[in-house]
């Protein structure tokens, strides 16, 4: 079957479906493919840290409804670290901005329910999607749904399909270079149903390696535990979960975190990559597709907004005026944004946490890092600035 629209999205994360809602709102047109179900996509755990400029943009467009009612909003985190807490204050050091606690399959509900409403064509199950024609006039995306094949040609394909996804690997040979740094570690999550220990995040840092103590809801704690990256999770009974984490939060007062119930458990190994150019002819790469950041920021999510933003300026003023000038320096204008936050994820990553090749001398630098962090200004500043999220580049 062939059909036809102005810009064919593929994968229904926050990327491609807050793109989606954006072109709407400026009179564009799309269809998202997604292969997973809508169930898979609304039910996936993800991060869940908004920075403010992302809050901004939900709560602007419409679908931040959910999110004031039901975000938790803070104005700083703690880092802990030889049995001492330090908080950093962000409201204080970056004129009143802060970031919200909702998690990202939350998002995704609000924007699938969003585009729904408004008669929006997503298409889940989409298998087999295959790109064709990209330095053509009109590209088209290949697919396969319920057991027919689709051909849906496009004025623009965005690629929002992940670091797994198709849209990349059909870029010709040659044209992209990889930047890749692969962690000798990774994360043991779980969801508990637990009250935070704490009202805000907690980035510990110990001998036994990095801990977070994150939150979804009152009732629901989201904590994690540095381990390898390949770390068998049938060897992490919950006892010894709870008492690992109780060990890496110890305070020198008494203090202990709240346990309960474990929903939840996985690892995921981390990784900073950065794909270059985020275009090719008629494909636009955006957030997972183009660059993954390791967790330790909570930059993921944002940093795909930000691409959108980006995009959706590019494409609108295509549509009014007929210009291509910010479509072709899209790839420009993300990566001034991408690295920089690149860089920052690397820096808290590389803060915290302690692997095998961490020598005495590493430890101590760690440790004068932090204290620098916690007790300068300008060492906090700089932390609090690039975690509520650095502004947006004028386009
Ligand atoms: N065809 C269609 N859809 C695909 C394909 C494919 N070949 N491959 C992947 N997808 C879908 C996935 O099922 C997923 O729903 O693309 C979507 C990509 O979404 P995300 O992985 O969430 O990526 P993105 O929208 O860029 O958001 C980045 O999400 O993964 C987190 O930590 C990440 O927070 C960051 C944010
Ligand atoms: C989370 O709540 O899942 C979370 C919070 C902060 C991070 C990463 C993940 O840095």
């Amino acid at each position: 079957m062939k059909t036809r629209t102005q810009v064919g999205i593929v994968g229904a994360g926050p990327a491609g479906l807050m793109l989606s809602h954006l072109l709407h709102l400026h009179g564009i047109e799309s269809v998202v493919l997604e292969a997973s179900s809508r169930k898979r996509i609304e039910e996936r755990i993800r991060a869940g840290v908004l920075e403010q400029g992302t809050v901004d943009l939900l709560v602007e467009t419409g679908v931040g409804e959910r999110l004031k009612r039901q975000g938790l909003f803070h104005g700083g985190i703690e880092l802990r670290f030889s049995s001492a807490g330090h908080r950093i204050d962000f409201r204080e050091l970056t004129g009143g901005k802060g970031v919200v606690i909702y998690a990202q399959h939350e998002v995704i509900k609000d924007l699938v329910a969003a585009r729904l409403s408004a008669g929006a064509q997503i298409i889940f199950e989409a298998l087999d999607v295959r790109i064709q024609g990209l330095d053509e006039l009109t590209p088209s995306i290949h697919f396969e749904n319920e057991g027919t094949r689709h051909e849906l040609s496009c004025d623009f394909i965005a690629g929002c399909d992940g670091f797994h996804g198709a849209c990349r690997p059909s870029i010709p040979e040659g044209v992209i270079t990889a930047y890749e740094q692969i962690y000798p570690f990774g994360w043991l999550g779980i969801l508990a149903q637990a009250a935070p220990s704490s009202e805000e995040l907690i980035y510990a840092y110990h001998e036994r390696g990095f801990a977070l103590h994150s939150m979804r809801s009152p009732e629901i704690s989201r904590l994690y535990l540095q381990c390898s990256p390949n770390e068998d999770l049938s060897e992490w009974p919950d006892e010894r979960i709870w008492a690992e984490l109780q060990r890496r939060f110890e305070l020198s007062k008494h203090w202990r975190l709240t346990e309960g119930p474990i929903l939840q458990k996985s690892v995921t190994g981390m990784r900073s990559f950065v794909a270059e150019p985020m275009q090719f002819g008629k494909l636009f790469l955006a957030g997972d597709s183009a660059h993954i950041v390791p967790p330790t920021g909570a930059k993921g999510l944002n940093l795909a907004i930000a691409d959108v933003r980006v995009l959706v300026s590019g494409l609108t003023e295509f549509y009014e005026s007929g210009k291509m000038e910010l479509l072709k320096r899209y790839s420009e204008i993300c990566l001034r944004r991408v690295w920089k936050v690149q860089r920052f994820s690397w820096w808290m990553t590389s803060m915290l946490h302690r692997h095998a090749s961490t020598n005495p001398f590493d430890e101590r630098r760690q440790l004068a890092e932090l204290d620098y962090v916690t007790s300068s200004r300008a060492g906090s500043q700089t932390l609090a600035e690039n975690y509520v999220g650095l502004p947006m580049e004028v386009i």
